[in-house]
């Protein structure tokens, strides 16, 4: 499904959370690989352009690396004012950033807890909403927009907190020991 995702995108730029590990990383690959143009954006730089570096040399892609902690409120305007300064329309989101915590609950640190709502969801949100795009629920249900292009939001697992399946993603957090 990515080979296929990565060619419908190429000539396009998408933006890619998380770009510096794991799966982040597996997908900037791919979608190079399709000739899609990245933005890259997490927290450790030197992976970044690394990354950007090598995508860029490989595939002949445009890449661009933008550092942001999505902990932060502001990083979804920071992240979006950078695109826009370079000109860059992005038309496809892939939020990827996250992270997870195991535990019981009372005795994960509160401002962890509240770093991964900001992370995994709020930041989610508020990039969908900034890029204008559709969080749909399957790839297979594209957004044309006016210029005719697609523009699809590829989301975070973890987004579900917002989007229906909340009662399965309170019963996680709150009683781990039952799922
Ligand atoms: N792998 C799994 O089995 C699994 C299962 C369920 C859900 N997921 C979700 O799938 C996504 C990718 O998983 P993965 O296994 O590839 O994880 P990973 O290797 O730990 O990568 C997580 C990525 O998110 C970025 N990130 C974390 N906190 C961030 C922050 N505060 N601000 C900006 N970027 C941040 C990290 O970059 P920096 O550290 O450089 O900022 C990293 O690039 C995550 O959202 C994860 O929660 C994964």
């Amino acid at each position: 499904m990515v080979k296929k995702m990565a060619a419908e995108w190429r000539g396009t730029w998408a933006l890619v959370t998380g770009a510096s590990s794991g799966i982040g990383v597996a997908l900037a690959r791919e979608l190079a690989a399709g000739g899609t143009h990245l933005v890259l954006t997490a927290r450790r730089k030197d992976r970044l352009d690394e990354l950007a570096k090598e995508l860029a040399t490989k595939h002949r892609v445009m890449t661009e690396a933008f550092t942001a902690d999505l902990a932060d409120s502001h990083a979804p305007e920071k992240i979006f004012d950078f695109t826009k300064q370079k000109g860059l329309e992005i038309n496809l989101l892939i939020n990827n950033a996250g992270f997870g915590q195991y535990g019981e609950f009372p005795s994960i640190e509160k401002q962890r807890l509240l770093d991964m709502v900001q992370v995994n969801c709020a930041a989610v949100v508020h990039l969908t909403h900034l890029f204008n795009l559709r969080g749909d629920q399957s790839l297979r249900s594209p957004v044309r927009r006016r210029t005719g292009r697609r523009n699809e939001v590829f989301r975070n697992p973890c987004l579900c907190l917002v989007s229906g399946l909340d009662r399965i993603g309170i019963s996680c957090c709150l009683r781990p020991e039952k799922i």
